[in-house]
């Protein structure tokens, strides 16, 4: 039998092709920077720090480095069904179609990495200018004053900060701001392979029109003949993932902290009618105060109110999901259970030995043992966020995501102080190298293949927000 720490060290990563196979074999599956990159240097602004403490549980994990080999041990399913319609699947970009600006500065060199010469549709760039006009409860909007396009040109490539299922994200320097962003690179090829084009064009979409203390920033696309390319804001504390696998297990305090900044960047969503979908320590970040950033919007979708896709990754997944029925925001809900189980545990409820079609059966079966560690309170809570009663499931009751707010475990999180960043994060990562330090990240082989390709673009219409 592997063990489970070698299993369990593995980052999850979706992979739409394998798990469409594992649910055929299997009986189961009925399933704070905050400046654009050619602005402009000015101020930067970083998360405030009031100096309030109201997690006192200090926390030290350990130094060794956590083996983060890549695998595909888990997978995430694509499986459209094709007499039913997806609420939001057809509407148009909210209205908005990314405004085309005026050329902005004239490349002056090629980076060491990019093709020069890219021009024309191959490589036009939109303009990401924050669209949205809706309102939301909890933060108030500023529009993004990105202005001009972005090229390759204006970014020197740096290194891979991670691989996910059809691209890798690099850290990348403006040559204008000099300020470094997270570029995420995704093969077009390899997106209409696995059909997920509908997810890309979402992905760019859903991140486009949120904001929020704790979701990563969007700041431009543009795409050439081979790829997509999404800039967005370096985050430097490295992934929750990294820090759990390096510490085990969170001590109460620290796991509610993260918890509490997740349960509003959802709500957030979910007053957007956006569902996340694929919540896990892989895609929550830290900032280089120690607060979380919700990263990778490719499953993020716009639902008022149910779907069908099934996608996620096999742990996180609610068992409405995997029994291929329609669901709605809750999904989301139940994987906050799953996040604060692995955050207290270490390990997921329902793994097992790494087989997605074993971890469906036991979500369908729905028994959990609760370690005797747990706190009373944090069983509580995950009994009501992981069941598969839906009318019982916390946040999808009439109270909704304030009946998780006010769930005792949350007891004493002031959650408009936790909101504007008051409260002190549990653990400041060791950022020593000042700006575009990726030392919290994995390191990974590099690629080859050169971006900025010219030529044949068999793809590029097919992702037309690009
Ligand atoms: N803005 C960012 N800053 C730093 N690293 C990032 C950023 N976005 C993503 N990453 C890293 O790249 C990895 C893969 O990106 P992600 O969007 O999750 O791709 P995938 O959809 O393939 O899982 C993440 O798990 C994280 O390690
Ligand atoms: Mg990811």
């Amino acid at each position: 039998m592997p063990t489970l720490g070698g299993l369990l060290k593995k980052r999850r990563t979706k992979d739409s092709q394998d798990l469409s196979k594992e649910l055929q074999a299997g009986s189961t599956a009925t399933g704070h920077t905050t400046t654009s990159p050619i602005a402009a240097e000015d101020s930067q602004h970083h998360g405030h720090h009031s100096g309030h403490h109201l997690f006192h549980h200090s926390h030290h994990p350990s130094n060794n480095s956590a083996n983060t080999a890549n695998s595909n041990n888990s997978h995430a399913a694509e499986h459209h069904q094709s007499n039913h319609s997806s609420a939001a699947s057809n509407k148009p970009a909210d209205g908005q179609t990314a405004s085309m600006q005026s050329p902005a500065q004239q490349p002056s060199s090629t980076s060491a990495h990019s093709n020069s010469g890219h021009h024309g549709n191959a490589a036009s760039i939109h303009n990401i200018i924050n669209p949205s006009q809706q309102n939301t409860p909890q933060v108030s909007r500023t529009e993004r004053t990105t202005k001009g396009k972005y090229t390759l040109d204006d970014f020197a490539i740096q290194r891979t900060l991670g691989t996910g299922s059809f691209g890798r994200v690099h850290l990348v320097q403006s040559k204008h701001n000099h300020r470094y962003y997270a570029i995420k690179v995704l093969k077009k090829a390899q997106v209409v392979k696995m059909k997920q084009i509908e997810h890309t064009n979402d992905e760019r979409r859903m991140l486009n029109r949120v904001r929020h203390p704790f979701l990563v920033t969007l700041w431009g696309t543009w795409q050439d003949a081979r790829n997509l390319y999404m800039v967005m804001d370096f985050v430097e504390g490295g992934e929750l993932f990294s820090l759990l696998r390096k510490s085990q297990r969170f001590p109460n305090p620290v796991a509610k902290f993260y918890a509490a900044e997740v349960t509003l960047a959802l709500e957030y969503l979910h007053s957007l009618n956006i569902i996340y979908r694929d919540l896990k320590p892989e895609n929550l970040l830290l900032d280089r105060h120690g607060h979380l950033k919700i990263t990778d919007f490719g499953f993020a979708k716009e639902v008022p109110d149910i779907t069908w896709t099934l996608c996620g990754t096999p742990d996180y997944l609610a068992p409405e999901v995997v029994a291929s029925k329609g669901y709605n925001k809750s999904v989301d809900w139940w994987s906050l259970g799953i996040l604060i189980f692995e955050m207290l545990c270490g390990f997921t409820p329902f793994w097992d030995q790494g087989s997605p079609v074993k971890i469906y059966q036991n979500i369908l079966a729905g028994r959990i043992k609760f370690p005797p560690y747990l706190h009373p309170d944090a069983v509580d809570l995950l009994s009501r966020l992981i069941t598969s009663d839906l009318t019982k499931r916390l946040g999808n009751l009439h109270g909704g995501p304030d009946d998780i707010k006010n769930h005792p475990w949350f007891a004493e999180v002031t959650w408009d102080r936790l909101l504007r960043k008051e409260i002190d994060a549990p653990y400041v990562p060791p950022i020593r190298g000042g700006q575009g330090d990726a030392s919290q990240y994995e390191n990974y082989q590099e690629e080859s293949e050169p971006y900025g390709q010219t030529g044949e673009d068999p793809h590029g219409h097919l992702f037309p927000d690009f």
